[in-house]
């Protein structure tokens, strides 16, 4: 399949429905992804990026249902990362000689993968390439989110390339932000925020500023994933810039795993407290050994505080609290509070633990945390109920 997008511009990429992980088994994507490549035609034809490698023979067998390979002059790899270079070596195959534009990095990494030396120019920021009446003009993306990534941007149609940037892991029947739904598509573009950019987001500030500060017009973001934002393409700039920006709102998020059911009626009683104290304050539980992990962390993305609770085992945490904190630990959140609590029956660890892996993580702790021994009794759930008011009321 390839869909023309613009007068010069076809997309001819490759919609992933089945896809259910993404980085192994480290992003889930519950409503598939995309691959987006997309055939540039002026007097000279440019190819922008691939797909994952599962798809190469079928990509290369509809590219050539669009045009003849030998007229492919360049091919425009952003990013070496093997969903969108995988189809290169079926491709190389039959046009050995192409260039290949990429960042000096791109070249390292794309040599890394696939482990061939083919004719690799590479670019900085500003370099441009003539295609007859418009041009490419490449812009390096360093962290955007890997170190050889970059964008391209074509004038004339006045489109960016972004690559991984503004993606979304979202496969549906259509190509264009205008034309899906709005809420599957927030839910999505904040995911991939929370779970991939967050670490970046200084460079994410820096490089939009940057390209702002080039005054090209923009038309549309033909992105490597998901929907291209043709109806106000600004919009998920705009977005990217808030998110980048220590983003919050007003939440606080209780994420606990339990054995015997001791540590979830902690983890209701606290939310009860933070309730009564600030019923402004949206308030939300999960139970981390029955939820998506990445729907965990785009939930803390957005709060101002989080709650963490385990119970003790083998003088220890639970593996599903300790899974989730390694990855808030990765993901390098700022200015944002936390607490730990937790039931016991016997040495009663964990809530000691937590909080200094909460502290490793970088969190404002707001107390030493609370632990209740055995399933709590009403006199601990009343003091759950005053932890929570003791932390609502930390959290402005
Ligand atoms: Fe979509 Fe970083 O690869």
């Amino acid at each position: 399949m390839s869909i023309r997008i613009t007068d010069s511009v076809t997309w001819v990429g490759k919609k992933d429905w089945e896809l259910r992980d993404f980085h192994g088994m480290e992003y889930s994507t519950h409503r598939g992804s995309s691959y987006n490549s997309y055939l540039v035609r002026d007097e000279k034809v440019a190819l922008i990026d691939t797909v994952w490698q599962p798809f190469a023979e079928e990509f290369v067998e509809n590219l050539k249902k669009e045009i003849d390979l030998k007229e492919i002059d360049y091919i425009i790899i952003n990013h070496g990362e093997i969903d969108h270079s995988g189809a290169l070596p079926e491709l190389m195959r039959e046009i050995p000689e192409t260039p290949i534009y990429c960042t000096r990095n791109g070249a390292r990494s794309i040599k890394g993968h696939y482990h061939q030396d083919w004719n690799f120019v590479e670019v900085k920021t500003g370099d441009r390439l003539s295609l007859g009446k418009k041009e490419l003009i490449f812009i390096e993306a360093r962290m955007l989110h890997w170190p050889d990534s970059m964008f391209c941007y074509l004038t004339g149609e006045n489109i960016l390339f972004s690559n991984d940037a503004f993606g979304q892991h979202y496969a549906t029947e259509f190509f264009f932000n205008d034309e899906v739904d709005q809420a599957e598509l927030y839910q999505e573009s904040i995911k991939y925020y929370a779970n991939i950019l967050t670490p970046f987001s200084s460079f994410v500030r820096k490089k939009i500023e940057e390209f702002v500060s080039l005054n090209l017009p923009l038309s549309m973001i033909c992105t490597s994933h998901g929907i291209i934002w043709r109806d106000n393409p600004l919009q998920i700039v705009e977005q990217y810039m808030e998110w980048a920006d220590d983003y919050q709102e007003d939440q606080i998020t209780l994420i606990y795993d339990t054995m015997w059911n001791g540590t979830r009626r902690m983890a209701e009683a606290i939310a009860a407290g933070i309730r009564e104290a600030k019923p402004e304050m949206t308030v939300k539980l999960y139970n981390t050994g029955r939820t998506d992990k990445n729907d965990v962390i785009t939930e803390v993305f957005k709060s101002k505080a989080i709650v963490v609770g385990s119970p003790t085992i083998n003088r220890g945490i639970l593996t599903s609290i300790a899974a989730i904190l390694e990855e808030i630990r990765g993901l390098e959140f700022k200015n944002k509070k936390a607490a730990a609590f937790g039931c016991y029956g016997w040495s009663g660890e964990s809530v000691k633990m937590i909080t200094g892996l909460l502290g490793e993580c970088g969190m404002t702790l707001i107390n030493d945390g609370l632990r209740t021994l055995w399933n709590p009794d009403p006199a601990s759930i009343a003091r759950c109920v005053e932890f929570g008011k003791e932390i609502a009321a930390a959290v402005d």
